[in-house]
């Protein structure tokens, strides 16, 4: 498949349970280009694990590290990136998504609900997910900024992880 040719990067974002990073590495693999998880390149820079940094340094101070990784993953080229599903709320991160030529930003969407069952299924020890109630604020609060972020949005409530591929590949 042939990647778009005025593109470098492409951004995936979401909440938690989107398919961020699940879509991201099919997509990049029919794109022939790398896939990169902001999670786990903050990971990779800190030596710690999400829950760690957030345990250590506090959510404030986890956006800032966020910001750091996220300004060395938005330096490479032919990359599709998964951002944490907090990302958008930096404004920092926000900035730089905002202008960084040769970007387009794609939002995984679906309803809090949906999105909090898959989460459960995964198992994956997220800090934010801790009070249910909480987390459903912070979705509402996000989304917004996911929207404003995007430059298309996809609906992945009743679609595989291969359809949302075959679609964005479609629309790009
Ligand atoms: C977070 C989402 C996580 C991770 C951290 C904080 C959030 O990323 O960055 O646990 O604030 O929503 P995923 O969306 O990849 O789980």
């Amino acid at each position: 498949l042939a990647s778009p040719p005025h593109l470098r990067r492409l951004v995936l974002t979401g909440f938690m349970g989107a398919g961020k990073s699940t879509i991201g590495r099919v997509l990049a693999s029919r794109l022939g280009w790398t896939f990169l998880d902001l999670d786990a390149h903050l990971e990779q820079r800190t030596g710690a694990t999400i829950p760690q940094l957030f345990d250590r340094h506090g959510e404030a101070r986890f956006r800032l590290l966020e910001s750091t990784a996220l300004a060395s993953a938005l330096g490479q080229s032919n990359t599709v990136l998964a951002l944490g599903g907090g990302t958008p709320e930096g404004l920092t991160n926000r900035l730089l998504l905002e202008q960084t030529p040769a970007t387009f930003t794609i939002f995984l969407d679906a309803p809090f609900p949906v999105l909090f069952d898959r989460c459960m299924m995964q198992g994956i020890a997220r800090p934010v997910l801790e009070d249910p109630d909480a987390a459903q604020l912070r979705f509402s609060a996000r989304h917004p900024l996911y929207r404003r972020l995007a430059h298309l949005t996809i609906d992945t409530t009743v679609l595989t992880s291969e359809e949302t591929v075959d679609a964005l590949i479609a629309a790009l």
